[in-house]
């Protein structure tokens, strides 16, 4: 199965799917890195590691569907069937959620539904909750909605700084989500959401 990333900055976790490919610990193939942000430091990794990279920033003169389809056109030249989101900033709109229905998973720093948008593990330490985690699920219309198909939930410490909580929650992204993105492919489950069963893990 071919797959494109699809990022928008520093690509550390772009970079630990890199590496679990060439380690074979992926068997799909990684085609490409799309990113939306011309200087975002994803795009010098990719340089490093070798792998194809689109960049394309949406402009004011772009509608959202304009947008879309000029990145759908790259993908289809590509040959992408499935489109792994690795902190991706942009919501996806319908081009994309109808081209690739079930095709498009995303990778979230918090318990959703807690914590959704853009600084969820911020968020989720102002609040003082006792613990928080990683979510992936597939994506729909909505923001950081959709089938859930793993949790994997995060203690908090007593006084932990925000740093060590980053630091702690981007380690277990670099593990888990590699994982998941060969189950997803090897199982066929985006060929049957419906079926897919949350795993909730607490460590
Ligand atoms: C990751 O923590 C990812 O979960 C988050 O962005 C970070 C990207 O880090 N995604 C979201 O917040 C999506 N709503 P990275 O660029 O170092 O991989």
């Amino acid at each position: 199965m071919r797959f494109a990333i699809f990022a928008s900055g520093n690509g550390s976790n772009f970079q630990a799917i890199v590496e679990s490919v060439q380690q074979q610990m992926i068997t799909g193939e990684l085609a490409c890195l799309f990113c939306d942000q011309a200087t975002a430091y994803v795009v010098e990794r990719a340089k490093q590691l070798g792998i194809p990279y689109y960049v394309l920033e949406k402009t004011t003169q772009h509608t959202k569907s304009e947008y879309e389809s000029q990145i759908l056109a790259i993908l289809k030249q590509e040959d992408i069937e499935l489109i792994v989101l690795a902190g991706y900033m942009k919501i996806i709109g319908t081009i994309l959620l109808e081209a690739y229905p079930n095709r498009i998973i995303n990778l979230h720093p918090s318990l959703l539904p807690l914590f959704p948008g853009k600084q969820a593990i911020l968020d989720a330490f102002n609040a003082r909750v006792s613990e928080t985690g990683i979510t992936i699920h597939v994506v729909d219309d909505g923001v950081d909605t959709g089938p859930i198909i793993y949790q994997e939930a995060l203690t908090i410490k007593k006084n932990e700084s925000l740093e060590s909580l980053e630091r702690r929650i981007h380690q277990l992204e670099h593990q888990i989500y590699p994982q998941i993105i060969q189950s997803y492919m090897i199982k066929g489950e985006h060929k049957n959401v419906e079926k897919v069963s949350p795993i909730k893990c607490v460590r």
